[in-house]
């Protein structure tokens, strides 16, 4: 029970990743809050953690949405009076396309998801974790952008993917002083239902034709990774196991943004 008597709140909690993650912070004693755009995933999710015996609030917010985070947030500290965790997972592959067919609309919806999602996420929870007097944050960037400049058209998310990284480094400084730590976890390819949400357009004009050998995950032969490792690494993170660890970049890939 490693998160006895803490507060988490994950976004992106609906599927994959942010699901794994709620779950087992439920698991280890937390009580949860479960953020995702999708009433039906984070109501789901949450009758899921309660049926297992753990505390959890489904908060149905878009991330992107400053007012309906605001009430989200408002929720949570009411239920649950106070915050200790934020996940800031919440995120979409969006359009991968060439730089001159990527539209402004497309590029402002990853924009707008992925980093001004994760600043809302942080603009509105750090008051609470300043009154908890400590907190951990950990938000969820990837391989691309970070050490993967491959993926074909991935450009507007590449983008957010490096900035989220960057504010992580900027914040660890400002949180510091009020016992706040902030890292990122930088997964590479993981099984979950990202693919659904993602729409590429002339790859093939965007990358450079490369064939990736067999076995380019080294860890596991080539197989994607799971939500679940993904969490493992996030608890780790959020745990009073990494107390002298903030600022940093945690890729979890299987070695797979090296090869990239
Ligand atoms: P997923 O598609 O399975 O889950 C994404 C969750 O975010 C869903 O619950 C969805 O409803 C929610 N969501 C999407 N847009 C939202 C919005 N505007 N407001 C609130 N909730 C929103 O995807 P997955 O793979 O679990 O992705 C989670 C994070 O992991 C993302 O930030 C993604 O960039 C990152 N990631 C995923 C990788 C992968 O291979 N699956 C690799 C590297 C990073």
């Amino acid at each position: 029970m490693l998160f006895a008597g803490k507060i988490a709140l994950v976004t992106g909690a609906g599927s994959g990743i942010g699901k794994a993650t709620a779950l087992a912070f439920a698991r280890h004693g937390a009580s949860v809050g479960v953020l995702s755009r999708n009433p039906d995933e984070v109501e789901a999710v949450a009758t899921e953690i309660r049926r297992q015996g753990g505390e959890a609030l489904a908060l149905p917010a878009d991330v992107a949405d400053e007012a309906s985070m605001r009430a989200a947030v408002e929720q949570l500290s009411t239920a649950f009076g106070g915050l200790h965790i934020v996940v800031a997972n919440a995120g979409i592959n969006g359009v991968w396309a060439p730089i001159d067919d990527l539209t402004p609309a497309e590029w402002d919806e990853t924009i707008a998801t992925n980093l001004r999602g994760t600043y809302l996420t942080l603009h509105l929870t750090v008051p609470l974790l300043k009154r908890a007097g400590e907190g951990a944050i950990v938000v969820v960037s990837s391989i691309n952008g970070t050490r993967t400049f491959s993926t074909a058209g991935a450009t507007a998310y590449a983008a957010t993917k490096a900035a989220q990284v960057a504010m992580v480094q900027q914040l660890a400084l400002e949180l510091g002083k009020v016992r706040i730590r902030i890292n990122a976890v930088c997964p590479g390819a993981i099984e979950t239902r990202i693919d659904d949400n993602t729409e590429r357009r002339g790859a093939g004009e965007a990358g450079i034709p490369v064939i990736w050998p067999q076995g380019d995950i080294p860890v596991s032969q080539g197989k994607p990774g799971t939500a679940d490792e993904v969490a493992d690494a996030i608890l780790f993170l959020a745990s009073s196991k990494a107390r002298h660890i903030t600022g940093i970049p945690l890729w979890i890939d299987g070695g797979q943004g090296l090869l990239r």
